[in-house]
């Protein structure tokens, strides 16, 4: 493979340094680069610098002529829900008429809505559909995705829906605690049963659990049940917390040492605080608060009080079908009030953190992966600037064009 060389960019720009998660000041601390170049070795990136200072190059070189783009790292989305099938089109028009997204789900619709079309699609129809998700994440300038489980609910529709993910390149997580399905008239065995019957396979292929603590969902006594046994079996922990109520998932979290605990809108002072004084890493999904019309997370004041922040699209077909991490960053900005820098930090470096791949991906800078995504503008500002704009031009991923244009 030849190196390649994406020369005459008008702004390179990555979070500086090695540390991660980024807090506090370090958040917003990018390397900026006006007039650069990203030399690829295979897959990963050799050498960033100012076009003034590159030396010639010996032997095959690729070149790819980045006049007019600017550079930012491939985005990481470690929050999203890829593996289902169908829609919840109905659903999105009747809520627009005023029926409430947790009424829907108790009334056996939403989530489960899903589920019963992800069981009838078997494996084939599910990694269509992932394979699908994640072509339309890569447009957005995606380069490494998350995906739970969690449309499943039963042993055969939660593994397939793993490997679905695993097939498609996604980092997978056991969400089998997201609902209780309805062959079951109780949480605790419908728990007995994924801890028994699902977690032991489910563990060979997933890296992390999750679990939906809420009011209608998981309670926090559940959650923990739930949590230790999957982190017994060596995954790591994550939770969906605070998205209605103050349930205890964000105290459950620091407790069990959790990478993450996701949502957060209804977080109050002392949830920021405990989080702040914590190793977990808030992630935040403010397209989902903003499809069901919700409070945003508390974004301004997580950072400020120094928590980690991540940001996340939540993907998925009832409280956030957007796969958009651009579009995310725009919210970030306008609505949760962190600054471009802290929201791009948030969506890489930070990012990677709760998957695990903070040490590889997130930066552009030698030795990460060579995941560059080329946005057509004049400052990588308008990444969060353009609101839905079709800014990414060109995406890279381990060294290859795999969106664009080609280098030559
Ligand atoms: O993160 N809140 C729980 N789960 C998903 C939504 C799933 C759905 O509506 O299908 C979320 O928002
Ligand atoms: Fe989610």
């Amino acid at each position: 493979m030849p190196k390649l060389l994406i020369r005459d960019l008008r702004q390179v720009v990555s979070p500086a340094g090695t540390a991660a998660p980024l807090r506090g000041n370090a958040l917003a601390d990018l390397d900026w680069i006006d007039g650069g170049y990203v030399l690829c070795d295979g897959p990963r990136v050799e050498a960033v610098g100012r076009m003034s200072d590159l030396a010639p190059l010996e032997g095959d070189v690729a070149e790819l002529d980045g006049r007019g783009l600017c550079a930012i790292p491939g985005l990481v989305d470690c929050h999203t829900h890829p593996a289902f099938v169908g829609d919840r089109v109905e659903e999105f028009a009747l809520r627009a008429s005023g029926a409430g997204y947790e009424e829907l789900h108790a009334a056996g619709g939403g989530i489960l809505s899903t589920v019963r079309a992800t069981r009838e699609a078997g494996e084939d129809g599910l990694r269509r559909a992932v394979e699908r998700h994640r072509g339309w994440m890569l447009r957005a300038g995606t380069t490494t995705f998350e995906g739970k489980s969690g449309y499943g609910l039963d042993r055969e529709t939660e593994l397939s829906s793993l490997r679905a993910i695993s097939a498609a390149g996604g980092v997978p997580t056991f969400l089998g605690a997201h609902a209780m399905p309805p062959e079951f008239e109780d949480a605790d065995e419908y728990l007995d049963f994924l801890l028994a019957d699902v977690l032991p396979d489910a563990a060979t292929s997933a890296e992390a659990a999750d679990v939906f603590v809420e009011r209608g969902a998981f309670d926090a006594r559940q959650a923990r049940r739930y949590l230790e046994a999957c982190g017994s079996h060596g995954l790591a922990l994550r939770l969906h917390g605070d998205q209605f109520t103050e349930s205890g998932a964000v105290p459950l979290a620091i407790e069990l040492g959790a990478r993450s605990v996701d949502h957060l809108e209804a977080t109050g002072p002392d949830g920021i605080a405990a989080l702040a004084a914590s190793e977990v890493t808030g992630v935040l999904l403010p397209a989902s608060a903003l499809v069901l019309a919700r409070p945003m997370p508390p974004g301004r004041a997580l950072v400020d009080a120094g928590a980690a922040v991540a940001l996340a699209t939540d993907f998925n077909p009832g409280s956030a079908f957007c796969e958009s991490l651009p579009l995310v960053m725009s919210l970030a900005t306008t609505q949760l009030k962190l600054s471009p820098a802290e929201a791009l930090t948030a969506c890489t470096v930070n990012a990677a953190h709760v998957l695990g791949r903070a040490d590889r991906l997130g930066r552009i800078a030698p030795g990460y992966a060579a995941d560059v995504v080329l946005l057509d503008a004049p400052d990588w500002r308008y990444v969060a600037y353009h609101l839905a704009g079709d800014v990414v031009a060109t995406v890279i991923k381990g060294g290859t064009v795999a969106l664009g244009r080609a280098a030559y």
